[in-house]
């Protein structure tokens, strides 16, 4: 039998839940180990399949990995490839954040074309045009994209304000001789979470969370100890799946200062949302009420979190209207909320959802990684048993989801 999570609903969730470590700061702060030979140490690292990936990655480049406590520390000593593997790069796109980093310190790069989610065709021109625009040659290969040369600072404009490009040019800048710009610059939060560990390391950057980051590159940087933030996705899961069930659960560690959009979000569908100096409560209304959404680049509405609102508006008392404007292809979850009874219909990349009484338990496919924790959410809602499969899709991005969700009184079981 394939690897699967059964859950029985309807269940309200009640209590408390710790939220981990953010998945998408650690990637790339994972990747700036790269950039010293000195140790770099991460604390609190979440148990995700997706840090597994990105630590085998740069075991195969000769990074030297320990864990202890919690923490897990990384040196990249002498390196022994530049080479980013298709067995890994194709599990997980993250790895085109290697790129920045290999380019910086070895002068050249070579990544198999990454992979990630089924959420769109996921580009890195934007990547690749800022490695160009700062003096590095590209070459593409069958499946290998090759970049290489001595980088200088560069004034570089994003056309989208890409998260992975800010980061990946971000990571390169920081060695390069000279001042690069990057105009259009991502403002996530997770930007900021990696500027702060590359500040530790000695980078000189300014500009962090605004749309023009300023990087002066320096000859060197050194060893550091960060503590990354706790991720805000997790925390908007957690807080959607207690509106939808109609709970009351405190989230231990999530700042509410990341989660402004998805809090005015829950506000507006009835929830009461309240803010703790240690993390967030959500109080779920009698009834929901039908919302709009529009995703966008972070201050807006996060992308990660559609579809997870999207199980909750099937319960919604009305109408409720979902624009994805970030990725081209994320509704994969629309087709498996209609297996358990949802009234959703799409016009392009707009899902418009007519909320019903009630959900029914059925078997589901996980197909991306927020898609599945919207599985769970409509799971934990519907009337019977519900058999999410491809459950390897959530556990890269969720730690612990089986024994969080079974806390908060969730009938759930993982089956390998
Ligand atoms: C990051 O992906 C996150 N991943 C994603 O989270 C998140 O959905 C996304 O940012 C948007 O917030 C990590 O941080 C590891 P983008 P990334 O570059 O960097 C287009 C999750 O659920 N684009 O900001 O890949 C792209 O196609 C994951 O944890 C180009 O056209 O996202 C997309 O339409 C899923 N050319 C848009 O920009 C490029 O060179 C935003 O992508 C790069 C991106």
């Amino acid at each position: 039998m394939d690897a699967r999570i059964i859950i029985e609903g309807p269940t309200r969730l009640f209590g408390e839940a710790e939220i981990s470590r953010s998945k998408n700061a650690v990637l790339p702060e994972m990747a700036a180990c790269l950039l010293t030979e000195e140790p770099i140490t991460l604390k609190d690292i979440p148990d995700l399949l997706d840090v597994g990936t990105m630590t085998r990655i740069l075991l195969g480049m000769g990074v030297q990995s320990q864990s202890s406590g919690g923490s897990l520390t990384l040196r990249a000593g002498e390196l022994s490839s530049v080479k980013v593997p298709y067995e890994h790069a194709h599990r997980m796109r993250a790895s085109v954040l290697l790129m920045g980093a290999l380019l910086a310190r070895e002068g050249r790069a070579e990544l198999s074309l990454p992979g990630g989610c089924a959420i769109g065709t996921r580009p890195i021109d934007l990547h690749l045009k800022g490695f160009a625009s700062m003096g590095a040659k590209i070459e593409q290969g069958e499946d290998f994209i090759i970049a290489s040369g001595k980088l200088r600072g560069a004034r570089v404009y994003l056309d989208i304000p890409s998260v992975g490009a800010t980061e990946n040019i971000l990571l390169a800048a920081t060695l390069s001789e000279g001042q690069t710009m990057i105009e259009n610059a991502a403002r996530e939060p997770e930007i900021i979470d990696l500027c702060e560990l590359l500040r530790k390391m000695g980078a000189d950057i300014r500009g962090a969370g605004t749309d023009m980051i300023t990087i002066t590159g320096v000859n060197r940087l050194h060893g550091a100890t960060h503590r990354p933030i706790a991720d805000r996705i997790e925390a908007a899961t957690y807080m959607i799946a207690a509106a939808a069930t109609g709970g009351d659960v405190f989230l231990k560690n999530a700042n509410s200062a990341h989660l402004r959009s998805v809090i005015n979000k829950l506000t507006a569908c009835g929830a009461k949302v309240i803010d703790a100096p240690n993390g967030i409560r959500v109080r779920a209304s009698s009834e929901l009420s039908p919302i709009y959404i529009r995703t966008a680049s972070y201050p807006g509405f996060p992308t990660d979190a559609q579809a997870q609102f999207m199980a909750l508006c099937c319960l919604a008392r009305g109408t409720s209207v979902i624009t994805e404007s970030i990725f081209e292809n994320r509704f994969m979850h629309v087709s498996e909320l209609r297996r358990m009874g949802a009234n959703i219909r799409v016009e392009d990349r707009t899902a418009i959802i007519e909320g019903t009484q009630k959900l029914f338990g059925a078997n589901v496919n996980a197909t991306d990684l927020r898609a599945g924790a919207a599985m769970v959410i409509a799971a934990l809602c519907a009337f019977g048993e519900s058999v999410i499969h491809d459950p390897h899709h959530i556990y890269r991005g969720y730690e612990l989801i089986g024994e969080k969700l079974t806390r908060l009184g969730a009938k759930i079981k993982m089956v390998e």
